[in-house]
């Protein structure tokens, strides 16, 4: 699909964004392992949630789906069944890693498997202290690469010292232990988001948090709860760029999860001068929720790197188009991670912007953007990747001319609608 932008000077309404991507496997997922029913609202039925749902019905639970509710019926984490065929995690990284944590758990065979971009990212990260823990696998290029085919079985608690701050090997080993007789810890090198934690807890289990270090309690009575999940503040973050760089724009965007671990970029563009105020802050199912002004603003460059890069590695994307039209240097460093994202974000981020005319240039881990020049509309790929593909809708308000984006449905991973709710708001 190709979709085509026109620039704008104004922008007007309110918006609603789907359901958080991450919160939204998870609820499936803990649901699964629960005992009784679990009901959840305001799901997002993106693709990539979509392909948690298909492996948790191939492993014997039932996950009915209604107009933005899915209701999961499960026996508890020991009534999980042997899957028939391989698991397809298409496009999603969380789908595969948390799902590795469960299956080695689980006393029977599985094989997980994704599409082409899954197959190339770096499985080596679960695999290690899924195996330490008991479990036995074995994958593609030396172990490192999917498919990975995993037996199963019983496993022991540990602490696992991870060399990442990532939320996806993180939850995998949490998961993994609540399999266990003991008490499994995970200490990170930076503070990675952390909805698994919250939503064990709201399920019954006993998680101790204490800074960097998570532990979990294995084998507890997890039973079925009801979930409303927030709107995702990584699809937000769309309409919020578009609302600071389009100069006439007034926004409102409602219903925004503003968990402390997702909220880096809202801190690093209230640092580059956007005009973004919080409103009616409220908690949902341990989430902390609010509803967002943004209203056109005068930027500034700004640096980004360090402890903050976990809290906003998502959103680098659209900061990248930000700082493009922002006045000033932006630098982007201690971001290696990008690389191993849906596409390679550093390369992506710097073709996209170049073939925009912005000013930038890459480095081993981030890049450098040198804003302040005017884009100018051209053809863009999305290389496959939702954000990206975003990302360069909110540069084509802004750029002379049109912009055309190939490749546009992969929105569909975490915004279906992406294109309709950004056209609800151009003011013609
Ligand atoms: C996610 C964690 C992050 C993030 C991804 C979703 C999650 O990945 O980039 O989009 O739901 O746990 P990493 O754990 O690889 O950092």
């Amino acid at each position: 699909m190709e979709v085509t932008i026109l620039p704008t000077k104004e922008l007007r309404g309110q918006v609603r964004v789907p359901g958080d991507k991450s919160i939204s496997h998870r609820a499936v997922m803990l649901g699964a392992l629960a005992y009784g029913e679990t009901e959840i609202d305001h799901f997002l039925f993106g693709a990539d949630c979509l392909s948690t749902i298909e492996i948790i019905r191939a492993l014997g639970v039932q996950v009915f789906t209604e107009k933005n509710r899915v209701v999961v019926r499960s026996g508890g984490m020991d009534a999980l069944l042997e899957p028939e065929n391989m698991l397809d995690a298409g496009n999603s990284g969380t789908t595969m890693r948390l799902m590795a944590g469960v299956l080695s758990g689980c006393p029977f065979f599985s094989v997980l498997t994704g599409d082409n971009s899954l197959r190339q990212r770096p499985m080596g990260r679960v695999i290690k202290p899924l195996t330490a823990m008991g479990a036995r696998i074995t994958a593609r290029k030396g172990n490192s690469l999917a498919p990975l085919a995993i037996q199963g079985g019983k496993l022991q608690a540990m602490e696992y010292c991870s060399p990442v701050a990532s939320a996806q090997v993180k939850s995998a080993v949490m998961l993994a232990g609540l399999f266990t007789a003991g008490v499994t810890t995970v200490i990170e090198p930076a503070r990675s988001r952390d909805h698994t934690e919250r939503m064990l807890k709201y399920f019954g289990a006993r998680v101790e948090v204490d800074g960097q270090r998570v532990s979990i309690w294995g084998r507890p009575n997890l039973t079925g709860k009801k979930i409303t999940i927030p709107g995702d503040i990584s699809s937000a973050m769309f309409f919020i760029a578009a609302g600071i760089t389009v100069p006439g724009a007034k926004l409102d965007i409602l219903n925004v999860g503003i968990n402390p671990t997702r909220t880096g970029a809202l801190a690093i563009l209230k640092d580059m001068g956007a005009d973004i105020t919080l409103h009616n802050r409220r908690e949902v199912n341990g989430e902390p929720v609010a509803d967002l002004k943004v209203r056109g603003s005068q930027l500034k460059g700004t640096v980004i790197g360090g402890e903050i890069i976990p809290k906003l590695i998502d959103e680098i994307p659209v900061l990248a188009v930000v700082a493009a039209l922002a006045e000033g240097e932006t630098v982007v460093r201690d971001a290696a991670e990008l690389r191993h994202k849906e596409s390679d974000r550093i390369t992506a981020v710097v073709r996209l912007l170049g073939a925009l005319g912005a000013d930038v240039s890459e480095s081993p881990d981030g890049f450098v953007v040198r804003g302040g020049r005017q884009l100018k509309g051209a053809p863009c790929d999305s290389f496959g990747d939702h954000r990206m593909a975003m990302a360069a809708a909110v540069a084509g308000l802004s750029a002379h001319g049109s912009t055309t984006i190939n490749g546009a449905e992969c929105v569909d991973v975490s915004f279906p609608d992406f294109f309709d709710t950004l056209n609800g708001i151009i003011v013609k």
